[in-house]
């Protein structure tokens, strides 16, 4: 259940709306690389549009260090925007200020105005108030659909909801219900499944999942601290060292419910050309690395996703960047696709894993959040959420 207001409890036409999305998107040469996060936001600024309000919308885009950083701009993701919905996409090179109060005054219902960067001021992250004072007197009304960043309270995702009425869009709407449903209210058997390197970053992940979940099966870098807090070498494999103690009282704690990795590919390198090997679970011979799940461990995962009638995945069983060592990733997207459960991914990596395999369709709910999907798989209440209107 979603319990905030959304764009369609309140009153659009003739308004002004700012509209924060997370067009964090990767760019190249040309210009933007995967779209995914753009087109998710699609459906908000189509309605708004129809509906007859002037779109503003802000976003960050990467790590700038509080400062305007060409490499950083939106420009590039404005042009995509306008070709994505087929009419100009007006710009303003600062969020702030007289050049977007300007445009802003401007704006007519149904055209869209695009600001720059965001984090081009060190007070968006700081939620400054004045920035999101500012920010808000640009629109009648805010909406926050940038569930990618839902999980930080900054000016743009925060603040700003303290001088605007504050209503989610569909993007955000949808996420929060299918990450909220897992989590609160699974179809049993509920099966996780956790990869990526670290497991530093996904503690709280697990611990919460633990309480949650039937069946946790991990691979990925962060299998290898498992392991050898089992008491296994692992040679020269990504370990976390520091981490071992919480695997071991993690893994007790799990009571059976962690499924390891029972074979694994080991690489004499890090690289796509690697000299490799299949190994039972077993000490790695040294100056070899595990960077892969083996066969037999794809087939006893797939044997416990397929009772599943709830899956979460969240990160990568291997380096699947190299088709060496791809095969674990891969298993595990197929075995999900295959599933017949609810089944939600969230992570750029296993999100770009499920799209590689083609298999993407098949799959019930791909998050666009990174950080936001892994704070809710916690049980964290997201800041840009918990600060819109409620119903
Ligand atoms: C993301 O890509 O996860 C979001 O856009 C948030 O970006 P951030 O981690 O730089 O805050």
């Amino acid at each position: 259940m979603f319990e905030k207001k959304t764009i369609r409890d309140i009153d659009i036409k003739g308004k002004k709306v700012l509209v924060r999305v997370d067009f964090n998107v990767p760019l190249n040469e040309t210009g933007v690389g995967d779209d995914t996060r753009i087109r998710a936001a699609l459906p908000t600024i189509q309605y708004l549009l129809d509906g007859g309000a002037a779109v503003i919308l802000c976003s960050h885009l990467g790590r700038p260090k509080g400062g305007p950083d060409p490499k950083y701009s939106l420009r590039p993701v404005a042009e995509h925007l306008s070709s994505l919905i087929g009419k100009p996409v007006k710009f303003s090179s600062d969020c702030i200020g007289p050049e977007a109060k300007e445009a802003a005054e401007e704006l007519k219902p149904g055209e869209v105005l695009m600001l720059e960067n965001t984090r081009f001021h060190a007070e968006e992250e700081k939620n400054d108030a004045e920035m999101a004072r500012q920010l808000a007197s640009l629109a009648d009304l805010y909406v926050n659909d940038a569930f990618g960043t839902a999980h930080r309270a900054h000016a743009s995702t925060e603040g700003v909801t303290h001088f605007l009425p504050a209503a989610a869009g569909f993007l955000l709407e949808k996420e929060i219900k299918y990450l909220g449903q897992v989590i609160a209210n699974p179809q049993r058997p509920f099966v996780a499944i956790m990869g990526g390197a670290k497991i530093s970053d996904k503690i709280g992940v697990i611990k919460n999942l633990l309480t949650r979940a039937d069946a946790i099966l991990i691979g990925g870098g962060m299998a290898n601290t498992f392991m050898k807090a089992q008491g296994l070498a692992v040679a020269d494999s990504l370990v976390e060292d520091d981490s071992l103690g919480i695997a071991r009282d993690l893994f007790e704690e799990a009571g059976g419910k962690i499924h390891l990795p029972v074979d694994m590919v080991v690489a004499n390198q890090f690289a796509a050309d690697a000299e490799s090997k299949t190994l039972k679970v077993q000490d790695v011979p040294d100056g070899w690395r595990i960077l892969d799940i083996g066969p037999e461990t794809v087939k006893a995962f797939r044997a416990i996703i397929a009772t599943a009638r709830t899956v979460v995945w969240n990160g990568p069983m291997g380096v699947f960047e190299f088709p060496k060592f791809a095969e674990g990733t891969f298993g595990v997207a197929k075995a999900v696709a295959d599933s017949a459960a609810v089944s939600v991914i969230g992570g750029g990596e296993s999100v770009a894993a499920i799209q590689q395999s083609g298999l993407a369709d098949k799959i019930t709910h791909i998050s666009t959040g990174g950080g936001a999907s892994l704070e809710m798989l916690e049980g964290l209440e997201l800041p840009g959420v918990a600060a819109l209107l409620d119903k």
